[in-house]
């Protein structure tokens, strides 16, 4: 196992065998190990910043039905809601005052936010935030939409590919939905010069460690710039309500060899981490995570963005009690980065 670590510290890169050996081998001393050697990458790249952005989750309508989401179209008891676009710009201008300069517009693939509608948008957001970062997760769309949106402003896109391993891909969607169009859709947004993200849940239903060895090797070969991985939570009103979530220790486990494989990826400490442990944001910086993503939208919706149960979106998750994250961030010796935060090797054109 020492071998194994060296090799992952040394050339930031393991062969399928090895990873599932290292995953097997999970341990609270293994995991402390990878954390450590984590974070002293992420110091060693991003000193002690942490990036911050301003998540507005602008619409929850969604035409998909993944089993696994609260915002599923089948699920009849979310009171929905689509933000204006006034009501987006003010959330923009609320994070600009609070000193942010990277927003992310995340929503379900709701048809009636069309694609001129969102260009219009962006166009606007980046017309009255020059200095600002913009990033778009609104899932799947033709390569020409997002064209589009690129030539409208928006810098980056994040997209989970959710799984690598095909057959859990379509355990955990509708038959509309497929992988191939995933990856697709990961591969044009890098080729349109995005900075692109993809991710996975941790401990989906059907996931075990021939699923996670996937979304490594999948991690290594397309070289994202950020990685979205949060522990699965349950939403009473999916199919999947029943199932048993995702724990925190494996996810953290992740996080650390994820730092380890991308030295200098973008890495949220997700929501969903916090939901689960009182600590849990503060527990994935601390295993090698190097973003917050507050939320900015307006507090009366927050609640219906519910992709699992329990959510959280307020205290050090809301953008405007940007204070309570700060003074978080300084218990485990960090400092919040309020710039546009790029990948490291990303340039500007
Ligand atoms: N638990 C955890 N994460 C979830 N997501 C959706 N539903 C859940 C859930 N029940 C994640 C998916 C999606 C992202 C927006 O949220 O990975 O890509």
């Amino acid at each position: 196992m020492d071998q194994l670590i060296e090799k992952l510290v040394q050339t930031h890169c393991l062969n399928g065998a090895e990873l599932s050996e290292l995953l097997n081998a999970h341990t609270p001393e293994l995991q402390e190990k990878l954390a450590l050697k984590a974070l002293s990458l992420r110091q060693r790249h991003y000193g002690d910043r942490v990036c911050i952005r301003g998540l507005i989750e602008f619409t929850n309508y969604c035409k998909n039905d993944c089993y696994y989401c609260g915002i599923r179209c089948s699920n009849r008891k979310v009171q929905r809601y689509r933000l204006t676009e006034k009501e987006i710009l003010d959330a923009c201008h609320t994070g600009h005052e609070l000193g942010i300069h990277s927003f992310v517009l995340q929503g379900g693939e709701d048809p009636l936010y069309t694609k001129e509608r969102l260009a219009d948008l962006i166009y606007k957001i980046k017309t009255h935030y020059p200095d600002c970062a913009l990033t778009l997760s609104v899932g799947e769309h033709s390569r020409q939409v997002y064209t589009l949106w690129k030539e409208a402003g928006a810098d980056r896109y994040l997209l989970r590919h959710e799984t690598a391993d095909v057959q859990h891909y379509c355990r955990l969607h509708p038959k509309q939905q497929s992988f191939q169009n995933r990856l697709r859709c990961l591969r044009d947004l890098k080729d349109l010069g995005y900075q692109v993200g993809c991710g996975f849940m941790v401990g989906s239903p059907g996931q075990g460690t021939a699923q996670l060895v996937q979304d490594l090797l999948f991690l290594q070969e397309f070289q994202p710039h950020m990685v979205g991985v949060g522990p699965f939570i349950p939403q009473k009103d999916t199919p999947f309500g029943g199932c048993a979530g995702g724990s925190v220790d494996q996810t953290l486990f992740l996080l650390s060899i994820i730092r380890l494989l991308l030295p200098e990826v973008l890495l949220p400490a997700t929501t969903a981490l916090g939901t689960l442990h009182p600590q849990g944001r503060e527990l994935g910086l601390l295993a090698g995570a190097n973003v917050c993503m507050p939320n900015l939208s307006p507090g009366a919706v927050r609640k219906n963005y519910a992709l699992y149960d329990n959510k959280l979106s307020d205290g050090p998750e809301a953008a405007e009690s940007l204070g309570a994250l700060k003074r978080r961030l300084q218990d485990i010796h960090c400092v919040p980065d309020l710039s546009r935060g790029d990948h490291l090797n990303f340039v500007r054109n």
